[in-house]
């Protein structure tokens, strides 16, 4: 007699199953781009400009070429010849692979050498001599939109100034009339600061091109290899089905892994011209210098307020400066990501938002870092803003996000932005916070610190974020309608190989989609091989960033799974004798609906499909599912942090971090924890100490982990989880929401917000990040503002 199987015991849906992909990492034994060895193999090293913006007036290579051991020397010259000088980028600008005219970054790659080793290489990039002829640099939207600004995009047809785009979404005269009927206006002014994803593992490829399938095969670190592959033909003028990406272990993406970038163009050209495969790894500096920055967003906001606490209207202009080529990765439509997903957790009647995007004399920047397309910045602002607006009418923090809340029967809620948020109970993970913070006894404590000169405070971040684009209807890259993917075959024996278009990086998907498998179908996770990666074996999707995985990939994980369990159910009526509609499911088995006992497992419906299918049933048991979201998922989280400021010095302590996670329903909870304690301790690492910044002439700081800072375990406060919150969403299958990104978007408002509070009754209003101990010290000490990147310090 066959029963039901246990959920939790085979690994379904809500068991903390441990990471099957760890087995190899802690051994040391993951396959990452480096670690490949191909035969007959070259090394590749760029040579990167010192400059920030300067003409190229010659390039002598010669003395490189005469280095024993060097195979090639590639210079814009060379690669304008092939056409390739230039590449699109996937926000439909054009990007420099090797420089031709000028150098418009420091770091921007001018050569490349392929050599035997990497140390050859290496040295024979330094023999090449560059003559550059220095122009005036810019390093911020002020100045790239002065009048006498250079224009640094000069190649480009129809460019007489700096400005990318203008871009406006939401209700001008709406907002207008908002502000009209306002007691109070609150106004913020606020930067967050360039930043960098910095995975542990650089960018790398190995290009191999073999002349006689003329197959090119590329290992790379890629989070979106099918992207890629399609990148790949647009570039180099390939046929799609000859150009194989793989994408082995990725150690860290967070939007780093996204774009494609000059040494991977480089890299292919390098072995379709010398028919050897040759690698290129990035090292430590070249990836801070010249690789997916992210943030470095200017804003105005504005609120108009009732006097009882009421939001009338919000009205927001940014300027993004998006460096030297606007390579942002990110839906066609939307010119600044989804940064107008601000305020949606709020019930807002009006909002306005513009938008200018300027070059600059710095890297490409703007990417999605562990961000779904600039919700990072979004949510920042938000809730940067209602802390502000609050202590303008006087209002407690909580009591003024409350009133404004989307409510739980308001949903589906249409935001002032347009956007069409679906579930939640945003009210109630407040309470949760609240309580586990101890909200009341703190603000009593705070109080009674203040009188005795000590300073505490509180901040609060509420913040719902849109993962999982597409729906394909709004969401596209490059024409390409997002949307995902998933393989299911399921072997004779009831184990099963299951791809997927989506590509993690650390997330833990060869875990989770195997508990969802184990789910829908009742075979245990572990007879369930994930695989993810490669072109020529996963089904197409648009990959992983944004957090869209769970929202997008899962989704069609459990559809194909459902597939399955259709034709099995078919299979289960032919071994039961008995018509399909007596057949009924439970966890693992079919039944005859009127005699229970009857029954028989998957794994017997899986030997059936190869040994013993009805007449005229196609055999095997294998299917593919391509799912486009009908919207996309918002998650809710309330982030609470207490600190003490040090009044004399400026530092400041965390006292403890609270979390409060609704993301729908959680595959894995370990998984999740896993990924909001990561997200926690990045939030914490901008908030206060992380920064990118530039001198006048456009020298970069932070090229190193001397200047840019990672916090260690040492470093890191603690946090405090909770997970009593479950809202399912209602359109995914499982009714599962994005979590990855959660804690490092909506986190770091919360750290700052409670150094703000530490400060309020000050006169300071806003430090931006990073709340380094200086700045804060300088914003108590003369009672001011501290506003825009930390300034460059030289020694003299
Ligand atoms: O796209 P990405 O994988 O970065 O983000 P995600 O879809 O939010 O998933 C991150 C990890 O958390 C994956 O291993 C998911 O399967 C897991 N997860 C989960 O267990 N339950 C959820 N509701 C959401 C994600």
């Amino acid at each position: 007699m066959t029963q039901a199987v246990d959920e939790i015991k085979i690994g379904g849906l809500g068991a903390s199953r441990k990471r099957v992909e760890d087995s190899r990492f802690i051994r040391g034994k993951g396959n990452y781009t480096d670690d490949i060895v191909l035969p007959g193999m070259l090394h590749m090293e760029i040579l990167r400009s010192p400059l920030a913006h300067a003409r190229i007036k010659s390039i002598d290579a010669s003395k490189a070429w005469d280095i024993p051991g060097v195979h090639l020397v590639l210079t814009g010259e060379m690669m304008a010849t092939r056409n390739l000088a230039w590449m699109p980028t996937l926000s439909y600008d054009t990007q420099a692979v090797l420089a031709t005219d000028k150098v418009r970054f420091q770091g921007q790659e001018v050569a490349c050498v392929i050599a035997d080793d990497p140390y050859i290489a290496k040295d024979a990039c330094e023999a090449i001599v560059v003559d550059y002829e220095p122009l005036p640099a810019i390093v911020n939207p002020v100045d790239a939109v002065a009048p006498d600004a250079p224009v640094i995009r000069d190649d480009k047809e129809n460019q007489p100034d700096n400005v990318i785009y203008n871009w406006e979404v939401g209700d001008a005269d709406g907002t207008e009339r908002a502000f009209a009927q306002a007691d109070v206006i609150s106004k913020l002014q606020l930067h967050y600061p360039r930043s960098h994803p910095s995975p542990i593992e650089c960018c790398g490829s190995i290009a191999d091109f073999n002349r006689a399938t003329s197959k090119l095969t590329v290992y790379m670190t890629t989070q979106a290899p099918h992207i890629i592959r399609a990148a790949v033909a647009m570039v180099a003028e390939l046929p799609e089905h000859m150009i194989r990406i793989i994408s082995p272990d990725i150690g860290g993406g967070f939007g780093n892994k996204v774009p494609v970038y000059p040494g991977y163009v480089c890299s292919i050209l390098a072995s379709i011209l010398l028919e050897r495969p040759v690698k290129w790894i990035e090292d430590k500096t070249g990836n801070l210098i010249s690789t997916g920055f992210a943030r470095d967003i200017y804003l105005n906001g504005e609120m108009a307020l009732r006097q009882d606490g009421k939001i009338l209207g919000v009205r927001m202009h940014c300027d993004a400066d998006h460096g030297a080529f606007f390579s942002d990765a990110q839906p066609s439509k939307f010119k600044i990501g989804l940064l107008h997903s601000a305020f949606a957790t709020y019930d807002i009647p009006a909002a306005h938002l513009t938008a200018r995007g300027t070059y600059s004399n710095k890297a490409p920047g703007g990417v999605a870092y562990r961000c779904s397309f600039r919700v990072t910045e979004a949510m920042f602002f938000q809730e940067r803003m209602i802390q502000a607006a609050a202590d303008d009418l006087g209002m407690d923090q909580a009591a003024f996000r409350r009133m404004n809340f989307v409510r739980d029967d308001d949903f589906p809620h249409r935001t002032a932005f347009g956007f069409l948020t679906d579930s939640g109970q945003y009210g109630k993970c407040l309470d949760v916070g609240l309580q586990a913070i101890g909200y009341e006894e703190f603000r009593r404590e705070q109080a009674e610190a203040r009188a005795r000169g000590r300073l505490l405070g509180l901040g609060i971040s509420t913040m719902t974020e849109p993962l999982g684009a597409g729906n394909s209807r709004e969401y596209d890259i490059l024409g390409i309608k997002m949307f995902d993917s998933a393989e299911l075959k399921v072997h004779m024996t009831g184990k099963a190989i299951l791809r997927t278009g989506a590509r993690g990086q650390g997330q833990g998907h060869e875990t989770t989609w195997a508990q969802i498998v184990a789910h829908e179908l009742g075979i245990p996770a572990d007879d369930v091989v994930v695989e993810e990666g490669d072109t020529d074996t996963a089904p197409f999707g648009m990959g992983t960033y944004a957090s869209r995985s769970t929202p997008v990939a899962g989704a069609a994980v459990a559809m194909v799974a459902r597939k399955i369990r259709a034709k099995a159910r078919k299979l289960a009526a032919h071994l039961l004798e008995v018509s399909e509609e007596d057949v009924e499911w439970e966890l693992g088995r079919f039944y005859v609906r009127s005699a229970p006992s009857r029954g028989v497992t998957i794994q017997e419906c899986a030997v059936a499909a190869y040994a013993n299918m009805p007449d005229g049933m196609e055999p095997g048991l294998e299917n593919t599912a391509y799912y486009d979201p009908p919207n996309l998922t918002w998650p809710f989280a309330v982030y609470i942090v207490t600190v003490e400021v040090d009044p004399v010095t400026g530092v400041w302590d965390v006292l403890k971090t609270v979390a409060v996670d609704d993301c729908g329903v959680r595959i894995n909870p370990m998984i999740v924890e896993g990924q909001i304690m990561g997200g926690l301790t990045e939030a914490y690492a901008m908030s206060s100490m992380q920064f990118i910044t530039f001198d006048a002439e456009g020298n970069c700081v932070g090229s190193n982990y001397m200047d840019y800072l990672l916090p260690t375990a040492w470093e890191t406060p603690g946090f405090e989880l909770h997970s009593e919150v479950v809202t399912p969403c209602p359109h995914h299958p499982i009714g599962a929401k994005g979590i990855g990104e959660c804690a490092a978007v909506g986190g770091p408002a919360a750290f700052v917000n409670a150094v703000m509070d530490a400060l309020s009754g000050t006169g300071v209003r806003n430090i931006d990040m990073p709340l380094l101990p200086d700045r804060v010290w300088e914003a108590l000490t003369h009672r001011r503002d501290v506003y825009g990147a930390p300034p460059v310090r030289s020694d003299d």
